[in-house]
């Protein structure tokens, strides 16, 4: 039998990820067939443990399970910990791995493809949900300065902030959104404002003046995120989609799965053209 992977998710039929995963399957001359799983909203659980007594090797969880799918694995990765959210489960010999490739994704889109330099940068983090809890280890890591966490919710953002690892402590902060000055390096969008065609209320525009601006969202091919067009309105550096952390981080998981790290600049370029 074939080994199957899939994405599961609600909504889940537009996800991109199946024609990455088939691009890097035949780029790395790895057999396997990756399919998206529509799970309803609530019945996780079911669906996950159906595919995988079917003989399902592993899977990507998107929204709005990847809590849920922390809370289901039998172990969990510390990233996949500290995020409280798992993007990739890994089938065991007795159980179920929890990982979250997202933020190493963001990192590895922002240093390897967008060339930013993380080390010694100052970065403001929009937002204070899922999306931003796994990007705080990773930018740490990989050696950000000062990280100033802003969301609409104030306390929830000071909340995420004094979650941060402790040696970096005293340089991560957290508050409203009036509240945020300075100037910044990067400025990322981990908010789900963008997902509508809401502006990011409330943000001085200031702080995205010669900022490298990254929205976690991606844009339909040909068109620019709410995010993106508000960052280049605003005399930004350069304002990017995350088409590159998705492709990133399906990267990653591949690798965890297969044991062979696919090539990611060919697939987003095939992305980026709308070939795939
Ligand atoms: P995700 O997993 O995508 O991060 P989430 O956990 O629901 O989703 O978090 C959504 C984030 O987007 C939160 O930071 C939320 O701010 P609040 O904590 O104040 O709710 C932020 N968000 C959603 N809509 C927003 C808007 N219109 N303006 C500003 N921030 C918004």
């Amino acid at each position: 039998m074939t080994d199957r992977y899939a994405v599961v998710g609600n909504p889940v039929q537009h996800s991109l990820s199946p024609r990455i995963h088939a691009a890097f399957a035949a780029a790395t001359g790895q057999r396997l067939v990756y399919e998206t799983l529509l799970a309803p909203l609530d019945d996780f659980p079911g669906t996950v443990a159906a595919f995988f007594r079917a003989g399902g090797l592993g899977l990507n969880v998107t929204v709005p399970f990847k809590e849920q799918a922390a809370a289901w694995v039998s172990e969990l990765d510390p990233p996949a910990a500290a995020a409280g959210a798992v993007n990739t489960i890994v089938r065991l010999q007795g159980g179920f791995r929890g990982y979250n490739t997202d933020g190493a994704g963001l990192v590895r889109d922002l240093v390897g493809n967008c060339g930013v330099g993380l080390d010694g940068a100052r970065v403001l983090l929009l937002g204070a949900g899922g999306a931003a809890r796994g990007a705080v280890g990773p930018l740490l890591a990989a050696g950000v300065e000062g990280l100033v966490i802003g969301n609409r919710t104030a306390a929830r953002a000071e909340a995420l902030a004094a979650t941060a690892p402790a040696v970096r402590a005293g340089r991560v902060s957290g508050t409203g959104l009036d509240g945020i000055g300075g100037r910044f390096d990067l400025v990322v969008n981990a908010t789900s404002a963008g997902l509508g065609d809401d502006a990011v209320v409330g943000v001085d525009p200031g702080v995205v003046e010669d900022a490298f601006c990254y929205d976690m969202i991606y844009a339909r091919r040909g068109t620019v995120t709410a995010f993106c067009r508000w960052a280049q309105a605003h005399g930004a550096r350069a304002a990017v989609d995350g088409l590159g952390m998705l492709v990133e981080q399906a990267a990653l998981a591949f690798e965890l799965w297969r044991g062979v790290a696919p090539a990611t600049a060919p697939v987003l370029e095939l992305l980026r053209r709308g070939d795939v």
